[in-house]
């Protein structure tokens, strides 16, 4: 299951990198039961500035010391919340979101963003989900690594 998943996440990227990760984000967004947002955050500036998305409006930018995506980013490490409203910091784009996925992603070895995903509901993903979506973070990593100029 989780292999042909994987080769449908694979099979969106093409070379117009916006168009490619923005196609992952709508497939992860149609996919998953239960997600309200899957977005991309990217470093510029020492900021994280919003990148393609699916779900509400949300920040345009983020500082670095503030929040899950941040703490991810900063940590490099994949970063769960079960109950948003026990994170302190945490930033609620939207208020509907209750637990957060955030999985760092990689150009070679530097950290260049994340990969947000928001769930309305407290302790969305279980460990399996958590596996298979560090694949799929992996996976646009990998791609992103092909890219130097959109992923710097
Ligand atoms: N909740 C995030 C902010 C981004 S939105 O969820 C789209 C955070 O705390 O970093």
């Amino acid at each position: 299951m989780d292999e042909i998943y994987l080769k449908q996440v694979r099979a969106l990227l093409d070379d117009n990198v916006i168009g490619s990760i923005a196609n992952v984000a709508s497939f992860l967004y149609e996919t998953l039961h239960d997600v309200n947002w899957v977005g991309y955050y990217f470093h510029r500036d020492d900021k994280l500035i919003l990148g393609p998305f699916m779900g509400k409006i949300a920040c345009s930018k983020l500082a670095l010391d503030k929040g899950v995506c941040a703490k991810a980013f900063r940590d490099k490490s994949v970063t769960y919340v079960r109950d948003v409203h026990n994170f302190d910091g945490h930033i609620a784009c939207d208020a509907d979101s209750r637990s957060e996925l955030v999985l760092p992603l990689y150009n070679k070895e530097k950290v260049i963003g994340v990969l947000d995903i928001d769930a309305p509901i407290t302790d969305r993903f279980n460990q399996d989900d958590i596996d298979m979506l560090s694949e799929v973070a992996m996976i646009i990593s990998a791609y992103l690594s092909g890219y130097d100029q959109a992923a710097s």
